[in-house]
């Protein structure tokens, strides 16, 4: 069963989504009161976060940027998680704790009981590899590689054969409505299809988690429609 997280737009800041706890069942992403503080001496700064100064108030005092304040939440197998907020308020900077492209400045993120800040380099590249993917909010294509190659990336990182990952990559690339282009490069693209490049290169490892950050941001409402199925149909 895959599940995935998407950052939207709207929502207040500190928001915390904490659902009871049973000490029988373990959730599948467990975040406790993460503080991600963005300057140059951050851990300085956050006994003054603790005691509950304001964003503003810490910009302007430290020139630090409150990014993450207390947030705790649980997610479960199957569930699809949606975050909303306004801009500025911390989504981007959340869901990048998921797979540590951001460590926090304080709290834990546990993935299936495992605390993700005590994985070695090697266990944090397999953890990506096989465990999760993201859709990133600016695409994060890579410009010198193919649709083909984009999409195929991850299976390559799997270790697929050339022979899985084109039919894979195919696959995804048809489910997605972009046949006829995997030999293109991005920006021979529009935004709207460079974005449905990284649904594709998503979907294609087939990790139980799937991190999806304003995923359908660039899409038109009719591809967008499309691309909300297509996720039901694989969730
Ligand atoms: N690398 C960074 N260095 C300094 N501050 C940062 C960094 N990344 C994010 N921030 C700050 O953290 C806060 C949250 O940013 P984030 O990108 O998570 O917002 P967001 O909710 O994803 O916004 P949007 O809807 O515009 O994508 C902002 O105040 C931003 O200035
Ligand atoms: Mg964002």
């Amino acid at each position: 069963m895959q599940f995935m997280v998407e950052m939207n737009f709207f929502l207040c800041f500190n928001v915390i989504v904490a659902p009871a706890k049973s000490f029988f069942k373990m959730s599948k992403i467990e975040i406790n009161n993460v503080y991600k503080i963005f300057g140059s001496n951050p851990k300085s700064v956050l006994p003054m976060v603790k005691d509950g100064a304001t964003k503003d108030e810490i910009l302007e005092k430290t020139g630090h940027t409150v990014g993450l304040d207390n947030v705790s939440l649980n997610i479960e197998e199957g569930e699809t998680f949606v975050c909303m907020g306004l801009s500025g308020s911390g989504k981007s900077t959340l869901i990048r704790h998921l797979n540590r492209l951001i460590d926090p400045t304080d709290g834990d993120i546990l993935i299936e009981g495992t605390n993700v800040m005590s994985l070695n380099t090697e266990s944090l590249i397999d953890f990506r590899r096989h465990k999760m993917s993201m859709v990133f909010q600016r695409f994060g294509l890579f410009p010198h590689k193919t649709v083909i190659q984009n999409v195929g990336y991850g299976l390559e990182m799997q270790g697929k054969s050339d022979e899985e990952r084109n039919k894979i990559s195919m696959e995804k690339i048809e489910a997605v409505g972009l046949t006829g282009f995997e030999n293109q490069y991005p920006n021979q693209l529009s935004g709207g299809m460079q974005q449905r490049v990284g649904l594709a290169r998503a979907l294609a490892t087939n990790t139980d988690i799937m991190l999806m950050d304003e995923a359908f941001s660039a899409l038109d409402p009719l591809i967008r429609s499309d691309m909300h199925f297509l996720y039901l149909e694989v969730s």
